[in-house]
């Protein structure tokens, strides 16, 4: 009896003792194992008989059951601290700042674009979209530019690699201005042969290429080109819209407009518009935002239509400009610096 206390106490101390799982399979096989000390005296049974062997079977039964009992309890400990051991190493602290979603934000030059659109879509104006690559002719013969026009020389144009089927290099567009031609052209063709064609009144918003770069210019600018040709629209109708967007867009109706003589290949007459805002800092200086004027006959030729029955105006103006009055920016260059505290304050929660 006493020899099988010792027995389950030896057991149960070198249970305790491991503390790696498989240890801890190794003592379980010294006791319950095939050749297990408990297995051993289940065997020297054969050789008691009648109720000497029943009651020294019960015995040895009560002590294998404590043995196993003590087994299973050390299983469940060392689960439990290789579990504990696990949470702890994976630690996480809850303390921590979350990382937050950022949804980003409506770069302020696109803010202006869109406003555009808008302002120009409620009077009317369709929105146009054409390649920033484009062929010489439609960027500038077509346009009236003369062969020596500066704005084809290397300085002033990013060339690309590529040539057009007339064998003249494909550029950068130096301006919006080659969309009026695009615009109109598939315009005239969609309505050739009809007995009266619907008016072009169209804006072509997008980026812009120079080679330009200082406090005032960059070498990709935005532009939006205006367009509207009809049988009779005149400087008159070219004013009042214009001085209806720019009330629009800035908010306000204390602007004053000027609009000064000026050379465009591809308008005649043709005119700067300054602005003056009546108040506020920038109060009393002009402003100069934009060329415009009645687009020229051989434009409008080129254009598919009859300079003698079809007239209108152009306006091409700087997106960048309109934005930096409007915000009182001093620098375009901060548009493109991605200098996050600057572009934020355009995107207030
Ligand atoms: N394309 C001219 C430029 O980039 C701007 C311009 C002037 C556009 C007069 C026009 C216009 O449509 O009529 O400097």
């Amino acid at each position: 009896m006493n020899e099988l206390n010792d027995l389950v106490d030896r057991a149960q101390a070198e249970f305790l003792a491991v503390d790696q799982p498989a240890e801890l399979e190794n003592a379980k096989a010294r006791y319950l194992g095939k050749s297990g000390a408990l297995t051993a005296l289940m065997k020297d049974l054969a050789a008691l008989t009648g109720d000497a062997r029943r009651e020294r079977g019960a015995q040895i039964n009560l002590a294998k059951q404590a043995v196993e009992r003590a087994l299973q309890q050390r299983r469940d400990a060392l689960a439990e601290a290789e579990l504990q051991q696990r949470l702890a190493a994976q630690a996480i602290d809850v303390t921590l700042p979350g990382r937050g979603q950022h949804a980003g934000g409506v770069h302020p030059v696109v803010r202006s674009w869109m406003r555009i659109e808008e302002i120009f879509r409620s009077i009317g104006f369709e929105v146009a979209d054409g390649p920033e690559i484009e062929d010489d002719w439609t960027n500038f013969t077509a346009l009236n530019s003369p062969q020596n026009h500066p704005a084809r020389s290397m300085q002033d144009t990013f060339y690309v690699d590529l040539k057009d089927e007339h064998g003249q290099p494909l550029l950068l567009r130096t301006h919006t201005s080659p969309m009026q031609v695009r615009h109109a052209r598939a315009h005239a063709a969609r309505h050739a042969g009809a007995a009266a064609m619907p008016e072009v009144r169209v804006i072509a918003p997008g980026r812009t290429y120079r080679v330009d770069s200082d406090a005032t210019h960059s070498p990709m600018f935005h532009q939006f080109e205006g367009l509207w040709i009809g049988e009779d629209v005149s400087l008159a109708d070219l004013k009042g819209v214009y001085t209806g967007f720019l009330h629009a867009f800035f908010e306000r109706d204390d602007i004053t407009l000027r609009f000064r003589p000026s050379y465009f290949p591809f308008t005649e007459p043709s005119a700067e518009i300054d602005m003056m805002f009546d108040s506020g800092p920038l109060r009393g200086r002009w402003l100069e935002i934009s060329g415009a004027g009645q687009v020229h006959p051989k434009v409008v030729r080129n254009f598919g239509l009859d300079p003698e029955r079809h007239i209108g105006f152009a306006f091409g103006s700087g997106i960048e400009r309109l934005t930096m009055l409007r915000y009182g920016i001093g620098d375009l260059r901060q548009f493109y610096a991605g200098d996050l505290r600057f572009l934020e304050q355009f995107n207030a929660a």
